[in-house]
């Protein structure tokens, strides 16, 4: 830092600059990439002090962006004479009307970037730059909207079963085109498996994207009925003109029969971040996602003291996740010692005595290996839960079907403006098949703008 002010007074006193700009760290690295485009397990501002420490031995004005999200944070930097001026650059990802909605007084409104990175992974992974909880941010191109305008059609019963992304989004969507919505949540909180998610360490600001979307379905004055299952009678009792089911799944740890989940030898990721089982003392997580879950799971189990090897048939635990998140994930569990092991294949599971045997296959030689723990956890995905699908699927007007062309096109579904007595039935989310928050986000978001 000491050099870096030498420097940047050298180039100040040429006069030759218009102003600074200041990054904490480097991008050497993967390690000190990610402090480049700070995640949610950084404090806000976290490099303020190198900023304002340039802005000391300068005259030209100093501009700082890094985990700068709200408006009243970056109040707080400028009236502090930190700096001069203030970037928020994922901010803007998150909610590019954050300005439009400072100016009319709406602060409240703003979705706050939460710092999950999908944006920033996904542009290193050269795809599109999305956002987790935006799904209109980078396809305004293709006509999906940020603001919601009202429809100028009938208003409509909604009913919306499921309060995860899908769900939440869903119910927002359409109370924002004017419709009368209910939502069933069984839980007694909103979130879904975001509530989850955010159980691990450093990652309890996911729970972010839930807080964004309570506030608005309370303004939007949603039927919450929350800690309340839906069946088809109770959804049919409100007689509505459209379901839409987001009801999700379980965790699929059923698939292969000799982990013994039947016999209850193995237990889900969702059950140990649920906090509905105690984490053992010595722990087998296996992983054949190799995304956020498993690695979470495997982070709040060595977090309680335990000790724990995640494992994965992949090439190794983890490794779809982006370049700006995997770091704080080893920065998290290195020192908590927990083992990464690649190309093992859970073959099954038994007991013996009080310990449970892991039977391990290496997926290039066959050969077996065995582990002997006190808690096998299987993080293996989702299973849609169908059954209030199918109860509802032929009394439906279309049949429960999605006219996908239409979907992908973002253009209105045809049986919205076909005549007809009856509901209208769609399912959207981990409910048809497994996706992750931005995908349910989407589902919700190009189907239900068209209500
Ligand atoms: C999707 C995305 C693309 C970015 N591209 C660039 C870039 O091309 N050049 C650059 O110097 N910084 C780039 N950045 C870094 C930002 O300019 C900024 O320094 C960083 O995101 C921290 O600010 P924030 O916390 O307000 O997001 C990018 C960041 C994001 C999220
Ligand atoms: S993806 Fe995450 S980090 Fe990027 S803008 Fe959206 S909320 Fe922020």
């Amino acid at each position: 830092h000491d050099d870096m002010k030498q420097i940047a007074k050298y180039y100040d006193d040429t006069g030759m600059l218009d102003f600074i700009g200041v990054v904490g760290s480097g991008c050497d690295t993967h390690n000190t990439l990610a402090n480049v485009i700070p995640n949610m397990s950084y404090p806000p501002e976290p490099f303020l002090h190198l900023a304002a420490g340039i802005k000391e031995v300068v005259k030209v004005p100093v501009l700082h962006a890094q985990n700068i999200k709200d408006p009243n944070q970056a109040t707080r930097i400028l009236e502090g004479g930190y700096v001069d001026m203030v970037g928020m650059t994922r901010a803007h990802i998150a909610d590019p009307h954050l300005i439009a909605k400072i100016k009319m007084g709406q602060i409240d409104q703003i979705k706050q970037c939460v710092g999950a990175n999908y944006c920033i992974d996904r542009q290193y992974q050269g795809l599109d730059v999305l956002c987790i909880q935006n799904a209109a941010t980078s396809r305004e191109y293709m006509g999906l909207p940020h603001i919601i305008e009202k429809t100028s059609g009938v208003k409509r019963k909604v009913v919306i079963v499921g309060g995860g992304p899908a769900g939440m989004e869903a119910a927002r969507v359409a109370a924002e085109r004017g419709h009368d919505v209910t939502l069933f949540e069984k839980k007694d909180q909103l979130g879904g498996q975001i509530t989850l998610a955010a159980k691990a360490p450093q990652r309890d600001q996911m729970a972010g994207i839930t807080r964004w979307f309570q506030l608005e379905l309370a303004r939007l004055n949603v039927d919450l009925r929350l800690g309340t299952g839906a069946d088809a009678a109770s959804i049919l009792d409100l007689r509505p003109d459209i379901v839409v089911l987001a009801n999700g799944g379980h965790p699929f740890i059923e698939q292969n029969e000799h982990w013994g989940a039947a016999e209850g030898l193995v237990v889900s990721s969702w059950d140990v971040l649920d906090g509905k089982v105690a984490p053992g003392k010595n722990v087998l997580v296996y992983d054949t996602i190799c995304e956020f879950t498993g690695m979470s799971v495997a982070d709040f189990i060595a977090d309680k003291g335990a000790k724990v090897e995640i494992v994965t048939d992949d090439i190794k635990p983890g490794v779809a996740i982006g370049g700006t998140s995997f770091p704080t994930y080893y920065r998290s569990m290195y020192p908590k010692e927990v083992i990464m092991t690649g190309d093992l294949m859970l073959e099954k599971v038994y007991r013996e005595g009080d310990n449970l045997v892991a039977v391990l296959e290496n997926e290039y030689t066959g050969a077996k290996e065995e582990r002997v723990v006190d808690q096998v956890v299987i993080e293996n995905g989702v299973r849609p839960d169908e059954t209030l699908y199918y109860g509802l699927k032929e009394g439906s007007r279309n049949k429960g079907q999605i006219h996908v062309e239409a979907l992908f096109a973002i253009q209105p579904q045809p049986c919205l403006s076909e005549a007809g007595a009856g509901y209208l039935l769609f399912r959207i989310g981990d409910c048809v098949a497994q996706r992750n928050t931005h995908a349910a986000i989407y589902d919700a978001l190009r189907l239900c703008k068209d209500f």
